[in-house]
């Protein structure tokens, strides 16, 4: 039901629920806060008290206006309408004011970064590190898509007999659906608008029902920093109203980040009408997320780098390891291991700086995890206990037999294990690489040769290699899969921008 304003402030709880079913754990903030020690696995710098302490402060005002989760499909077709006539004039705005914009908001973001974690915190349950994290990637989107604006979105002149001017120009293609998933509501939600936007294109953007407030103010603080009212609309709603987006037959392309599933509904909506344009769908979906791990590498990074990427963010990114692929040899050190640092973890408010694993986004997540977790407890290696409550999954550990035994992306904490036979490498990469998926691989060794061999087979999107398999930097790092984990370009690389533009050639005889 909507909720009045006076309701929400009275209580943001009701407000979350109302738009996702989603509950903020009702745990108390611990009396020993900010005392010295007081620390996170993740290794997030605690010095910094003062802004911890008002960004944790600003997680208990309530939310301050529900931006409306619910499917009001009617909005899409006057929000298609009025960035449709917004076109032209944005369009044609110099590519170098478009960048300045995007740089404006960047500023911006940081400037309003306790009010924006502090949302990530209440809306989507982001721990305080991740919370950081979301809204720094969110600036170096803003940032670096500007800087490859003002470089690569240029006309450019080619070679041609004489006598013959030969132009190339890139502009923008219409209006954009950006579509976004609730695990990274602000970074991924604004990158793919802003880079539609810099890029000439006109955007409506659907935030995930779970977080719509995140997306309100990242609207409202791109508005503050020039780019006009009807070049970037909000329409918030659920599948109902990606559903009416995207049938809409005046998007000239869509920008979406969430399942499989959903990209390939939409791909199906954008060919049903056999009069419309043919337009781009560029999708970042889901994996099944494979760590390989040789009888060289180091055990304690292992475990450390297994530690991050499978459980932090309570399993909810993209990239997270799914599969845990340990050598034979070294399997059960690895695992007894493993599951000595898994109860070092710190379940509990994702308002707490200490806490490494939050609740997950809401209670059909939740169900459908903790009921796998039950169906898989007969080779359960280890799980913690759950607090009584709020929707806190625990990390787990399962053991598969064969790697073909994990066929699905289970989007929480719960990594499964199998062995792989020494000389096996590149038979046992094939074998992910057959699931379909490939966003992301990681790789242990400290044998030169097995990192080549895992280069060259690993049909994957992100390779990491002895490190971690989270967190990818923008402009280091381009973040985005291919087969069932996505379309690319590359988010956060040089030739993301491209896809969003129309080329034309110009040839002239002087
Ligand atoms: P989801 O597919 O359920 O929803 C994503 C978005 O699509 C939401 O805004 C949703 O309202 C909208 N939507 C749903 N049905 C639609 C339809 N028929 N037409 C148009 N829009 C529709 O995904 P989610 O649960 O929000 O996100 C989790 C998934 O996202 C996971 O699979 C995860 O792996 C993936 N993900 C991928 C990346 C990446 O970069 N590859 C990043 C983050 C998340
Ligand atoms: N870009 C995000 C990461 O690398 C999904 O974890």
């Amino acid at each position: 039901a909507r909720l009045s304003e006076d309701e929400i402030l009275a209580d943001p709880v009701a407000k979350i629920a109302a738009v996702g079913g989603a509950r903020h754990p009702s745990i108390p903030l611990p009396k020993d806060l900010f005392a010295p020690g007081h620390r996170n696995s993740s290794g997030l710098d605690l010095s910094d008290v003062a802004t911890l302490e008002a960004t944790v402060a600003a997680v208990r005002q309530p939310l301050a206006r529900a931006a409306g989760g619910e499917d009001d499909v009617a909005i899409v077709t006057t929000a298609v309408s009025r960035a449709h006539t917004a076109f032209p004039t944005w369009s044609r705005t110099p590519v170098d004011e478009r960048a300045a914009c995007l740089e404006r908001l960047a500023d911006l973001l940081e400037a309003h970064r306790d009010r924006l974690m502090a949302i990530c915190v209440q809306e989507a349950f982001k721990t305080i590190p991740d919370a950081i994290g979301e809204v720094r990637e969110a600036a170096d989107f803003c940032r670096y898509y500007a800087g490859e604006a003002r470089s690569r979105l240029r006309a450019v002149e080619l070679p041609g007999p004489t006598g013959e001017r030969n132009m190339l120009h890139i502009e923008g293609r219409g209006v954009w659906a950006t579509i976004a998933p609730w695990n990274f509501p602000l970074a991924i939600f604004l990158g793919q608008t802003v880079a539609a936007l810099v890029a000439g294109n006109t955007v409506v953007a659907k935030p995930a029902p779970q977080t719509p407030e995140i997306a309100r103010v990242a609207v409202e603080l791109a508005h503050q920093a020039g780019v006009p009212r009807d070049a970037l609309i909000l329409v918030p709603g659920g599948p109902q109203v990606g559903a009416a987006l995207t049938a809409d037959v005046r998007i000239a392309g869509v920008a979406f980040t969430g399942s499989t599933a959903t990209a390939k509904r939409i791909a199906r909506t954008l060919v049903a009408d056999d009069d419309r344009p043919i337009v781009p769908l560029i999708a970042e979906t889901g994996g099944i997320n494979a760590m390989i791990v040789d009888s060289t590498a180091l055990p304690e990074q292992v475990v450390a780098d297994v530690v991050t990427s499978s459980f932090r963010s309570a399993g909810q990114r993209c990239s997270a390891l799914r599969l845990l692929l340990v050598q034979a040899d070294v399997a059960e050190t690895v695992i007894e291991m493993l599951t000595g640092a898994m109860d070092t973890l710190r379940l509990g408010d994702p308002a707490d700086p200490a806490t490494d694993v939050g609740p997950v986004i809401d209670r059909a997540s939740y169900d459908k995890l903790m009921a796998y977790r039950a169906s898989v407890a007969d080779r359960t290696v280890k799980t913690l206990p759950a607090p009584a409550e709020g929707l806190f999954v625990p990390p787990t550990l399962v053991r598969i037999d064969r790697i073909e035994d994990l066929d699905r992306e289970w989007f929480g904490p719960i990594l499964h294990v199998a062995t792989w036979e020494a000389g096996k490498l590149e038979e046992t990469i094939a074998r992910v690489n057959a699931k379909g998926y490939g966003l992301t691989m990681g790789l242990h060794s400290r044998i030169a040769r097995a990192a080549e061999v895992t280069e060259a087979a690993a049909a994957v999107g992100n390779l990491y290699i002895n490190r971690s398999m989270i967190g990818a930097v923008v402009g280091s790092q381009p973040f985005g899969g291919e087969g069932l984990s996505g379309t690319g370009p590359k988010a956060g690389g040089p030739h993301y921008l491209y896809r969003f533009c129309a080329e034309r050639a110009v040839s002239v005889d002087t």
